[in-house]
């Protein structure tokens, strides 16, 4: 399957067959491209918890406007950014250049004041919306992976965050959730899998300079 069969062929599955479940190996590509998304600066500012516990999928569905995607899919990936992102963080991150580069941390004193100063112009929600942005590059990641490894995936903003928040103890992690997505299989009675896709033309949306 190339590449514009595989965005074809996916969808926001609204339907899972609860009886499938991907496989470890296709779950180690998922995490893989997942930690190789690019983010801004390369700073990384996100956990993603994936979800296979049956219960504890069940215990969102109440917090996910009773999509039943949350109860019947196979794993339930909650993507979340730190509650803050402060110079400590971008001095771990140095530190895993240096290493990743066999660069010493002094070497890399320009960068640290470059990003540091960058954030030291953000407040809080600032900050907030800056990692969130970075999450959103994740998502689009996970849904191209899982379209070219034929899994199906929902990505879910129709979720209540701050439940999310509760039932999986985030705060207490310093975590905070953003958006979810629910990967497994399509069900053959869901019939938006067969629905045309919406999309406006190219000419609308592309302008060559
Ligand atoms: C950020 C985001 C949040 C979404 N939230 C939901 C959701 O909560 N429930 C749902 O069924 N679909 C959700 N969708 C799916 C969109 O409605 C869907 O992607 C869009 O209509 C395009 O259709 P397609 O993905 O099937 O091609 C969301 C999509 C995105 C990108």
């Amino acid at each position: 399957m190339n590449i514009i069969e595989a965005l074809n062929w996916r969808y926001a599955t609204k339907e899972f067959d609860s009886t499938k479940k991907v496989s470890q190996k296709d779950l180690d590509t998922i995490n893989e491209s997942l930690r190789l998304t690019a983010s801004s600066f390369g700073v990384q500012p996100w956990k993603f918890l994936v979800i296979s516990n049956q219960e504890v999928k069940n215990s969102l569905l109440e917090h996910s406007w009773g999509q039943k995607q949350v109860v019947d899919c196979s794993h339930h990936i909650v993507m979340c950014t730190p509650l803050d992102y402060v110079d400590q963080d971008v001095d771990a991150f140095i530190e895993s250049t240096a290493q990743a580069r066999s660069q010493s941390v002094s070497d890399l004193e320009g960068y640290s004041k470059v990003v540091k100063n960058f954030l030291s112009y953000k407040n809080l929600e600032q900050k907030q919306q800056w990692m969130k942005d970075q999450v959103y590059i994740a998502l689009g990641n996970l849904l191209t992976t899982c379209a070219l490894l034929k899994i199906d995936a929902c990505p879910m903003e129709g979720i209540i965050k701050e439940k999310y928040d509760e039932v999986l103890g985030l705060k207490e992690k310093g975590l905070t959730a953003i958006v979810a997505c629910p990967i497994g299989y399509r069900a053959d009675s869901d019939k938006y899998a067969t629905a045309a896709k919406v999309r406006f033309p190219l000419e609308k949306i592309i302008e060559h300079i």
